[in-house]
């Protein structure tokens, strides 16, 4: 009998999806005695709760019927708590995490130049730049004057570029350089709101540019969504460092599958003579990620024309050369070989 009604249940769309309710996993439980039903979702986003509860009662209406929120543990800092996160982002089939343990070492770099390989592939992605203090990524997909836009239901529409869409607090603030003076509650608070108010339509690809370090924010992201991956990057003077060990231990603690790791600037490309120079020595990536048994994806040189190309919004990975797209491309194939449950 409750089989019955799940089938039924699949009548009942996610709102702004074209999927439904079954489908996207959200019903846990279907319990029927005689003419009463109660239903348990699994889902964090209240508003489309009282939708889809309304929809629920309209389809089931010989029945007296019960829809209820299964329990959540409550949310401690603690790391355990991500053992069964939240969705909030039903809409995306897989979601990704890009960190690093320092700054600087070319994390939103390598997520939009991720994205635009993804969307190159023919997938649809979505970028969320979680850099509240530091958000680069308009900038480097040229949307630095985009302003935040909202669409009908009063959700936010994301910005679009090189098959990407796109969302940053770089885009609500007055001006790209205003800077934020947030508390780390207030910041998390908008990254759930850019998970939940976001028109993102449906993604196969969610990446997330994380902000440096093992914080407030990362701890966040995997407490509210199932994270897919994450993926690390470094660059040859950082391998040493603790801080990379400390993002992987993060991974590995709270149960995020680790991708793997990207050294980026892993030598200087000379513009003139090709010539490769590595400065920090070779294949220090490939020996942490051999260290910590993590697939490694890839290497990508020190090049001035990677520079420029990111500070002009016209990314690599679309408007450089062949070199530069193969870099990035290589990396996705690199991590749906490590990862094959990854590929949708
Ligand atoms: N492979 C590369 N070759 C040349 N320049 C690079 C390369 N990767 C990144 N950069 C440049 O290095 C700077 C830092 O890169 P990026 O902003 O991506 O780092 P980040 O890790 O996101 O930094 P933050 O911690 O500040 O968010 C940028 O100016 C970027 O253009
Ligand atoms: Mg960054």
């Amino acid at each position: 009998m409750s089989e019955a009604i799940r089938k039924r249940l699949r009548a009942v769309g996610y709102p702004g999806l074209e999927r439904n309710i079954v489908d996207l996993g959200l019903v846990e439980a279907v319990e029927v005695d005689g003419k009463q039903v109660r239903i348990t979702l699994d889902m964090a986003n209240e508003a489309a709760f009282e939708a889809i509860e309304g929809a629920i009662r309209d389809l089931l209406k010989e029945y007296s019927v019960e829809v209820r929120l299964k329990a959540k543990p409550k949310r401690s800092i603690h790391y355990g708590s991500t053992a069964r996160p939240n969705n909030r982002a039903p809409y995306a089939k897989r979601t990704i995490a890009i960190t690093s343990g320092k700054g600087g070492v070319g994390k939103s770099t390598v997520s939009t130049n991720l994205a635009i390989a993804l969307a190159q592939q023919g997938y649809r992605v979505g970028l969320l730049d979680a850099d509240v203090y530091g958000p680069d990524i308009p900038r480097m997909v040229g949307l630095q004057e985009e302003r935040l836009r909202w669409g009908a239901n009063d959700k936010i529409i994301p910005a679009e570029n090189f098959g990407i869409k796109v969302m940053s607090v770089g885009l609500t603030t007055p001006a790209p350089d205003t800077p934020l003076v947030w508390r780390s509650s207030v910041a998390v608070s908008a990254l759930v709101q850019f998970l939940e108010d976001v028109e993102w339509g449906e993604l196969d690809f969610l990446l997330i540019d994380m902000p440096p370090g093992t914080g407030d924010i990362q701890l966040t992201m995997a407490q509210e969504l199932p994270l897919s991956c994450g993926i690390l990057v470094t660059t040859p003077q950082m391998v040493a460092a603790d801080d990379v060990s400390r993002a992987i231990v993060m991974f590995q603690e709270i149960g995020v599958p680790i991708g793997g790791l990207i050294e980026n600037m892993s030598y200087f490309l000379a513009p003139d003579t090709k010539k490769r120079y590595y400065i920090f020595g070779r294949d220090g990536g490939k020996g942490l990620a051999a260290r910590y048994a993590i697939p490694f994806l890839g290497e990508i040189p020190l090049e001035m024309e990677i520079r420029s190309l990111s500070d002009e919004g016209r990314p690599p990975v679309a408007m450089g050369q062949e070199r530069h797209k193969a870099y990035y491309h290589q990396i996705v194939e690199r991590l749906f070989a490590a990862l094959p449950q990854l590929k949708v």
